[in-house]
């Protein structure tokens, strides 16, 4: 019997274990309470979607003929980066949250001030890692973006999708947004979606994007991955904000009820539970359509976006 999607990823994400461990830091004297909180927080557990979008949109256009090593930096950099975005979601000072992936979080075990730290150090070790690779690998065919190396353009879009354009600058919003009872009902919607756009649909199109292009993509189709991409992240946000209401702490490794106790504005509290599900699977198949022209409809990235439209944790 062919494996259903679930063990496959489960498969690919053991995968990606083995490339973050190789990967990890190390730490040497006064700076070992830092890494032993960044190996803490990276070891954890997690889905590792997007290092395994990364390396499937790779896959999909390097066809086996570019060597996996060009792009294994970038796979540990983006799951660094995701981390770091997590362990400083859940500080005191931003949703106060105790527990994820399982276990307690970083703060709640190394505190505030040592997690900040963790975020940090991981957020540099992802560059670190990254330029790297990009400085020891494989030479590669010239881009047609604004870029010709494909390492820097890479580069470039991890900055810029991490940064205040991406992912920081949804955080941002997110936070400016709690309590917002001033704000118009039309105003809110507007500024919810730039929210889930840059939050986490930021860090799922550089994904794949960087893998689309260390693959050999051109600037055409990474643009249209682009949308995918924020599709894909977009819906994946909403789902996140149904679980939270529907799903168990056992289930997500994660406190439910966090949006609620924050006062946070989500397309749930915003348009409804149902109308919320129908988004999930609106947007999902939006971006599988993208990859069906690119000629992708049968590729296991096309099946995890489904799946995703399902998820229960
Ligand atoms: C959680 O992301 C934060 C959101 C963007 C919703 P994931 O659900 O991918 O978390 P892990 O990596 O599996 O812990
Ligand atoms: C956070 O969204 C997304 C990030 C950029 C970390 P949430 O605050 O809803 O994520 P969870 O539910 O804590 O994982
Ligand atoms: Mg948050
Ligand atoms: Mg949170
Ligand atoms: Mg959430």
């Amino acid at each position: 019997m062919a494996m259903d999607v679930e063990q496959l990823l489960q498969n690919k994400a053991m995968h990606v274990e083995d490339i973050l461990k190789r990967n990890l830091p190390s730490g040497d004297g006064y700076a070992d309470e830092v890494v032993d909180a960044m190996n803490y927080s990276l070891l954890a557990g997690g889905k590792r979607l997007r290092p395994v979008m990364m390396l499937e949109a790779f896959n999909l256009f390097s066809k086996g003929k570019t060597d996996e090593s060009v792009v294994e930096p970038f796979v540990a950099a983006i799951e660094m980066i995701h981390t770091y975005s997590l362990v400083h979601d859940d500080l005191p000072a931003m949703d106060n949250d105790e527990y994820r992936r399982g276990r307690k979080t970083t703060h709640a075990v190394y505190g505030a001030g040592m997690a900040t730290l963790a975020g940090d150090g991981l957020l540099n070790l992802a560059f670190e890692v990254a330029t790297c690779g990009a400085i020891s690998g494989k030479e590669l065919s010239p881009y047609d973006g604004e870029c010709a190396n494909r390492y820097l353009q890479s580069l470039y879009i991890l900055g810029k999708k991490a940064g205040y354009r991406g992912m920081v600058g949804g955080q941002c919003a997110d936070i400016m947004a709690e309590n917002a009872k001033d704000i118009p009902e039309e105003k809110m919607k507007d500024i919810l979606h730039y929210i889930d756009e840059n939050k986490t649909g930021a860090l799922i199109e550089c994904s794949i994007m960087i893998g689309a292009i260390l693959g050999g993509a051109s600037q055409k189709d990474v643009a249209l991955l682009e949308k995918a991409g924020s599709n894909v992240g977009i819906a994946f946000q909403i789902q996140d904000d149904i679980l939270d209401i529907t799903s168990t702490q056992e289930e997500l490794g994660k406190p439910i009820g966090s949006d609620e106790k924050n006062n946070k504005s989500t397309y749930v509290s915003l348009y409804g539970m149902d109308n919320a599900k129908d988004k999930v699977k609106e947007l999902s198949e939006e971006a599988k359509d993208i990859l069906k022209n690119l000629g992708f409809a049968d590729s296991f990235l096309s099946e995890l976006f489904e799946y995703l439209i399902y998820r229960k944790k």
